[in-house]
C-alpha cells in the first residue's frame, strides 16, 4: 500500500517542512499537483519548484500533470526529478505515445481519469502503463468532497485489469480520508493520494498511520 501526501494541501510557504513531515510519517511518495490554468483553473507548481523539491527529499515525486498538451512538458519534469508522471486521459491526444515517452525517460507512467471518464476507455493502454489514477473529485483544488461513485469505479477498473491478466497499480485522488479509505482498498485500490485530511489534521503523523490501519481494515485506536 502506498500513501502519497498531496503537498498542494500543505502550507505552500513551507514546502520543505511538509516534505520533512511526510518523511517522518513514513509516506511512500510525494504527490505534486501541476496545474496550468487551462486544463484546470488553478495554477501551481512549475518545473523549478519540482527540481527544488527533489533536492530536499529522498521520497519519489509523483507528478500529476493537470495540463493541456502534456507532451511538451514531460522531458523537463522528469529531468527535474519526477519518478512518476501521470497525464490526464482527457488531455492526451496520442496517449500511447505519451506513455511510451514517459517510460523512455526512465519514469513510471500513469493515466488519470476524471470522474466523468469511464475506466473502460483504458482497455487498450493498460499494458502500456504502470498505474491508473482515478480522480474521486473533479481536478483543480484540494479540499473537495469525495465522490462516492468512485468506489464502484475502482472495482470496475480492478476487474478490467485482472481480466487482462495484468498487474497495474490503482491509485485514487481526491477527498480521501480515514472514513473512506477502507472501501477503496476493498474495491482494489492500492495507492492513496491524501491532501487535506492529512495536512489539516491536528496530528498528520498519526493520520498517516491511521490511514494505513483503516485501509487494512483495522479498527481505529
Ligand atoms: C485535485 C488534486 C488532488 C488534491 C487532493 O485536483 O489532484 O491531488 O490535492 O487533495 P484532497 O485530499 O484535499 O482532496
Ligand atoms: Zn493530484
Amino acid at each position: 500500500m502506498l500513501i502519497a501526501p498531496s503537498i498542494l494541501a500543505a502550507d505552500l510557504a513551507d514546502l520543505a517542512g511538509a516534505l520533512a513531515l511526510c518523511e517522518r510519517g513514513g509516506a511512500d511518495l510525494i504527490h505534486v499537483d501541476v496545474m496550468d490554468g487551462h486544463f484546470v483553473p488553478n495554477l501551481t507548481f512549475g518545473v523549478p519548484v519540482v527540481a527544488a523539491l527533489a533536492k530536499r527529499t529522498r521520497l519519489p515525486l509523483d507528478v500529476h500533470l493537470m495540463v493541456t498538451d502534456p507532451d511538451r512538458l514531460l522531458d523537463r519534469y522528469v529531468e527535474a526529478g519526477a519518478a512518476r508522471v501521470s497525464v490526464h486521459w482527457e488531455a492526451a491526444t496520442h496517449l500511447d505515445r505519451t506513455l511510451a515517452r514517459i517510460r523512455e525517460l526512465g519514469s513510471r507512467a500513469g493515466v488519470v481519469v476524471n470522474p466523468a471518464t469511464p475506466v473502460e476507455l483504458l482497455t487498450d493502454v493498460l499494458g502500456a502503463l504502470d498505474f491508473v489514477l482515478v480522480m474521486s473529485v473533479n481536478p483543480g483544488f484540494a479540499g473537495q468532497a469525495f465522490i462516492p461513485r468512485s468506489v464502484e469505479k475502482v472495482a470496475r477498473l480492478a476487474a478490467l485489469i485482472a481480466g487482462a491478466g495484468l498487474e497495474v497499480e490503482i491509485s485514487v485522488d481526491g477527498g480521501i480520508a480515514p472514513s473512506n479509505i477502507r472501501r477503496l482498498a476493498q474495491a482494489g485500490a492500492t495507492s492513496f493520494v491524501v491532501g487535506s485530511a492529512l495536512f489539516s489534521s491536528a496530528d498528520p503523523l498519526d493520520t498517516i498511520a491511521e490511514l494505513r490501519r483503516r485501509a487494512k481494515g483495522e479498527e481505529p485506536r
